[in-house]
């Protein structure tokens, strides 16, 4: 059985700007109304554990799930519009430990990071870069059991700056790993499987490369390559 990958093409980004207008206007509207209806039961039913608030409570959690699938589709449909800076990479690493500290905490799951601060900076889009490790590092946390670890590492060297989140969990099997970066593959519920295809897709933008490596039981890295130079036109 041949399998078939979806490119980031012409087609794609015309369906994102039709998704864009035709989706998440009423989707917005939805949720707006959503919002009145429940203000307005509020007024008749004062019993907050009445079935119709659950109801809505189901409604408004599905409206957004769907909201977040669209947005990381035009994320991903839309290519990445870089706005360069220096980046020093400890300090972008510890905005990231920052920023998910307390869900690690939350998890027991222990948080290190291994960068010197003598690194040289990178030209490189500090946010989005930073949206990126992200998603390396949400699925990292969602991979690893209580007591395990995720490392956010940077180092250079000839040229490149290299930057990884390695975790100690479950692992990728061979079949999977080959497909993780397929458009929409996902083994979770929930997951929309964008968050890997626009982590490369923004490393790309750079120029760099990411990469996965992963042992079953054993735990997953993921590596990013980066020139320490402006990325090209
Ligand atoms: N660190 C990891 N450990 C184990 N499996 C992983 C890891 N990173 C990615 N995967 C696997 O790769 C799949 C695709 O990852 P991706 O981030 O693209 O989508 P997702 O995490 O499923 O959904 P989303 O990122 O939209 O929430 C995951 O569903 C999971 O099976
Ligand atoms: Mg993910």
């Amino acid at each position: 059985m041949t399998r078939r990958v979806i490119e980031p093409d012409d087609f794609i980004q015309s369906v994102a700007a039709g998704i864009a207008h035709e989706v998440r206007n009423p989707l917005n509207a939805l949720q707006i109304n959503l919002r009145i209806l429940e203000q307005e039961l509020a007024r008749v039913l004062p019993d907050q554990d009445a079935h119709a608030y659950r109801v809505l409570k189901t409604m408004s959690s599905e409206l957004s799930s769907l909201d977040h699938f669209v947005c990381e589709f035009l994320r991903y449909a839309r290519p990445p519009q870089l706005r360069l800076e220096r980046v020093a990479l400890p300090d972008l690493l510890s905005d990231l430990a920052t920023f998910i500290g307390p869900e690690c905490a939350r998890k027991q799951v222990h948080l290190q990071l291994e960068a010197s601060p003598a690194l040289p900076a990178v030209i490189a889009d500090g946010f989005q870069l930073k949206h990126a490790l992200l998603n390396l590092v949400l699925n990292s946390l969602l991979a690893t059991p209580r007591h395990g670890t995720i490392t956010l590492t940077a180092a250079v060297d000839s040229g490149l700056a290299h930057l990884s989140v390695r975790d100690t969990g479950e692992g990728i099997a061979d079949d999977r790993l080959a497909r993780v970066f397929d458009l929409f593959f996902t083994t979770r519920e929930g997951g929309t499987g964008l968050g890997l295809p626009i982590a490369r897709r923004i490393v790309e933008a750079h120029g760099g490369t990411l990469m996965l490596a992963s042992s079953v039981g054993l735990g997953t890295t993921a590596t990013i390559d980066l020139p320490l130079a402006a990325p090209p036109d």
